[in-house]
């Protein structure tokens, strides 16, 4: 017999604050028009720390909703995995912080860091363990308070990003061809690229208490278009590779989700891969791209609207920092 985990339960968690595009004119040469047409994007959520609102707030609430819906007490994870480039602190990292204010006491865990890709790199993870059988029960979230390493003067970077939570609890199931499950999972990293979206400054090479340490350089740097290309031959490339290695066409599919950076991205790997609009979750326009957290965040919202149903197949795609990528195909 073959082990693999299902989604039972999915949550998304946000700060209370929407930040408008019009909003950056006041301290940025742009303006709502170029941020519409050429990101898509309309608002982003940005936390606010002096409220409580961090990695951890967002993470915690995220994690409650998804337990919620798959009717699960935190006492029976066996597994936390958190995608997270902005944890609050490096040690005790969020998964471990998670398991505390969660009471999963029997629960191990740990952080993963492939910045958009943080969430299909910890399915990824979490599907070993439930292959080898160690693991029944697991919570997987990519969360990101990426204002915290926003350059605010960056027109831009600083349009992009937004702060944001989703969370998804799997639980091992055997592996049928018609059950529900991750069917695969394809991933990419490409360390040679690292210049092309990173974060220059920051821990052990420079850390922060060292005479070198910059302000500007311990925030996203990015160079858009060279990404912007990269992104999308990339997410197509992973997602036709899967689908090859699990002998499924593109019409089988029943709904995909792209990483949630910018509407053109989106559209151009729809394009590439023959995909309608109507079978794809957009919600970019109203968070901005929010790192590890886009796609729960999507499936959360698809699955609660019944844009997706249980059987469903879907296919999900992501490109990041670092650089990261993979592909997943689920079945819900
Ligand atoms: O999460 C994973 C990875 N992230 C991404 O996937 C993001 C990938 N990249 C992108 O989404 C796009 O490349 C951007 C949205 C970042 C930029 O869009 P673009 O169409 O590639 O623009 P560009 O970088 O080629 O810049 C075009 C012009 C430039 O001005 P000049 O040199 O032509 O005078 C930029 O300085 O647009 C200017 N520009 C802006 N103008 C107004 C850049 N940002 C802004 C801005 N407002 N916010």
């Amino acid at each position: 017999m073959r082990y693999t985990g299902r989604i039972v339960g999915a949550g998304s968690a946000f700060p209370e604050r929407v930040m408008t595009n019009k909003e950056f004119e006041a301290f940025v040469d742009t303006n709502d028009e170029w941020i519409r047409t050429r990101t898509g994007i309309e608002t982003r959520r940005i936390a606010d720390p002096s409220k409580g609102e961090n990695t951890l707030s967002m993470a915690h609430a995220a994690a409650k909703k998804a337990l919620d819906q798959a009717g699960l007490d935190p006492k029976e994870l066996d597994l936390i995995l958190v995608g997270t480039i902005t944890p609050n602190t490096v040690m005790p990292c969020t998964a471990n912080q998670l398991q505390a204010l969660l009471g999963a006491e029997n629960a191990f865990g740990f952080d993963l860091q492939a910045a958009c890709s943080g969430w299909v790199f910890g399915l990824s993870v979490a599907e070993q363990y439930f292959a080898s059988g160690k693991v029944k029960n697991a919570l997987v979230i990519g969360v990101e308070t990426l204002s915290m390493l926003i350059d605010w003067q960056d027109r831009s970077t600083c349009v992009l990003f937004g702060d944001a939570a989703g969370a998804t609890v799997l639980q091992r199931t055997e592996a049928t061809p018609e059950g529900s499950g991750i069917i695969g999972i394809n991933l990419g990293t490409d360390g040679r690229a690292q210049d092309l979206l990173c974060i220059p400054h920051g821990y052990c090479k420079v850390p922060p208490w060292s005479a070198e340490y910059s302000a500007k350089q311990h925030k996203i740097k990015m160079q858009g278009s060279e990404v912007f290309k990269l992104a999308t031959r990339t997410m197509v490339k992973s997602a036709t590779e899967l689908l090859e290695q699990h002998e499924t066409k593109l019409e089988e599919i029943d709904y995909f989700f792209f990483h949630q950076a910018n509407i053109r991205i989106i559209d151009h790997c729809a394009r590439a891969l023959g995909v309608a609009r109507e079978k794809m979750w957009i919600n970019v326009d109203r968070y901005g791209n929010t790192s590890a957290a886009t796609l729960p965040i999507a499936l959360e919202e698809a699955w609660k609207s019944g844009a997706v149903k249980p059987g469903n197949l879907m296919l999900f795609a992501t490109f990041g920092g670092g650089l990261t990528w993979g592909s997943a195909l689920i079945r819900l």
